[in-house]
């Protein structure tokens, strides 16, 4: 059964770690991702974009899917199904599929809108049991066609919508989505020390976490950060299995051109990313 992110975050906090967000594209994605939660024993949170959404035939689709993962997998730990970069009617739209996480990014929005919307789908999500994650502060990088300018968000204004009731917060502290130019400045931790001193037990959402580095990972999960997205990763390690199969003549060879093999490598590939990032972010064990 998919459960709220709120007790897993709860705990990450606590305990210093976090947990893994993993984006979906498709069902492959999907069984890679629980496979390695439960092999790990890890918790985990599938997270849909409304263009991946939108990919996946719909998000009633998506949740049929994930619903029939975790029973005929028999996925034992706590996975949360979260739309990721949701606007206001894709939050509404979710809650109604059956997710059990909510984000809505009102980043873009004046502070007052940002905090009048978040506060009508609080009540929703408080009534129906599930998390919802909010946005200070645009993360750069373009997703789905939304270009961000990877702002450093404002620590008063986390507080204040914080203080709103949200489960988790996402705050821009200079990471961006996608792959990371050469000249990036890196995280601002002093962003974050000045947000997690402010938010105290609010656990904190690291999104972009594709590229980048070991130790600034670590350093920002000892300063709050509860919660690591990870999308372009995933996609990257199964574009190059994927690439090596092809360019070895495999799908030329026998019945290579199933895609059940076809598609095997890559999705192993998956695998093999999403357990060196549950092994970084210490979730392992945690479920
Ligand atoms: P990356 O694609 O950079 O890993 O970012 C993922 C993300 O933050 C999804 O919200």
């Amino acid at each position: 059964m998919l459960v709220s992110a709120k007790e897993m975050l709860t705990k990450a906090k606590a305990g210093k770690y976090a947990v893994g967000q993993f984006n979906i594209n498709n069902l492959e994605w999907t069984k890679a991702i629980l496979q390695t939660a439960q092999e790990l024993n890890s918790p985990v949170i599938l997270g849909v974009s409304e263009g991946a959404g939108k990919y996946m035939c719909g998000y009633k689709t998506v949740v049929g899917m994930v619903n029939g993962m975790l029973e005929e997998l028999n996925i034992t730990v706590p996975v949360a199904l979260h739309l990721d970069h949701g606007s206001f009617e894709g939050a509404k739209a979710c809650i109604n599929a059956g997710f059990s996480s909510i984000m809505f990014d009102g980043s873009h929005y004046p502070i007052e809108e940002n905090i009048d919307k978040t506060t009508q789908l609080v009540h929703a999500c408080n009534i129906l049991g599930l998390s919802l994650e909010a946005e200070v502060g645009s993360i750069g990088g373009e997703e789905d066609g939304v270009v961000g300018a990877g702002e450093c968000a404002d620590p008063d204004e986390c507080k204040m919508v914080a203080d709103l009731g949200v489960t988790m917060l996402a705050a821009g502290i200079g990471n961006i989505h996608g792959k990371y130019p050469d000249n990036w400045a890196g995280l601002s931790f002093e962003t974050l020390e000045a947000i997690q001193a402010k938010t105290g037990d609010m656990p904190l959402v690291l999104h972009g976490g594709t590229g980048i580095p070991e130790d600034m990972i670590k350093k920002a999960i000892s300063l709050g950060v509860a919660k690591i997205n990870v999308n372009t990763e995933c996609q990257l390690s199964f574009q190059e299995a994927t690439r090596k199969y092809i360019e070895e003549g495999k799908d030329q060879q026998g019945k290579g051109f199933d895609p059940r093999k076809l598609l095997a490598p890559g999705a192993e590939a998956i695998k093999a990313t999403v357990k060196e990032k549950m092994e970084l972010f210490g979730s392992v064990g945690k479920a």
